[in-house]
């Protein structure tokens, strides 16, 4: 199993925030974005990651992470993506390093307070297709929303005005090989990206897509309200473990 963390676009739903920098080196607590999903996938026990970023501040993901030192990794692989094409066309540029193996795709904008490693594992015991993390929020219609029929998912909307149920598709996915080649028969979309949610459709349609439902909170953080909970629901978890990273003296000279 191979890691992969999608850390491109714009980020222009955060307005000036990412006017001189790119969205996932901005902070989460104490912490850049992007250091929430490669924990994530380390934890998983995934030690191949290949990282996917683009425009003008690409270089600083090199400089801030290095080979992954910091989180056990004695490599870290990066690779660039112009322009805004989507997700899918940011997953399109990693076939050379999954070649032929399981990955595990994380948005870099998704946090999530649990380790994922069970549902890494489930998928490393299923033989082929692909697995879904789903979670039920309160506003649906910002997400991929997953129609359900008991076990077994029927379809996703991309951010519906009604959607069929409250779980949403979170930015956690994995897939097999094919999923390449589903990428080349995709059609941008309304707004011009190639879309993940085609990706999934395309392995439901095939009968070949599982999906477990995330335990724990989950959020994104490409909003200012997101960017923001994300921070509080981290900073609480840090709390809760006892553990703050600010230096003594600076809580106690007040
Ligand atoms: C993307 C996906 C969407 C998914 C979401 C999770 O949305 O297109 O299906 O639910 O990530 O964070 P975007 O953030 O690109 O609008």
């Amino acid at each position: 199993m191979k890691g992969v963390i999608l850390a491109g676009g714009l980020g222009k739903r955060l307005g000036v925030l990412t006017r001189i920098t790119n969205k996932h080196l901005l902070p989460i607590y104490d912490r850049p974005m992007i250091y929430y999903p490669l924990k994530t996938l380390v934890e998983a026990g995934i030690s191949e990651i290949l990282l996917v970023t683009g425009g003008n501040n690409a270089g600083d993901f090199l400089r801030l992470l290095g080979n992954g030192e910091e989180f056990g990794l004695k490599h870290l692989n990066y690779t660039y993506q112009r322009g805004e094409g989507g997700i899918a066309e940011a997953l399109s540029l990693t076939e050379h390093f999954a070649a032929g193996d399981q990955i595990t795709v994380m948005l870099g904008d998704n946090i999530v307070e649990q380790s994922i490693k069970r549902y890494v594992d489930h998928f490393v015991q299923q033989d082929k297709g692909a697995k879904i993390l789903l979670k039920a929020v309160e506003d649906p219609w910002r997400f991929g929303v997953a129609e359900l029929n008991g076990p077994h998912i029927v379809g996703i909307e991309e951010k519906p005005k009604t959607p069929k149920s409250s779980y949403i598709v979170t930015g956690i996915y994995m897939y097999d090989s094919q999923v390449f080649d589903i990428i080349r028969t995709l059609k941008p979309s309304g707004r011009g990206e190639m879309e993940i949610t085609d990706v999934n459709n395309a392995y439901i349609r095939q009968r070949q897509m599982t999906y477990d439902t995330l335990e724990g909170w989950w959020t994104d953080a490409g909003l200012p309200e997101t960017l923001y909970r994300a921070a509080t629901l981290v900073r609480t978890r840090t709390m809760q473990q006892g553990g703050v990273s600010v230096p003594e003296p600076l809580w106690c000279e007040r």
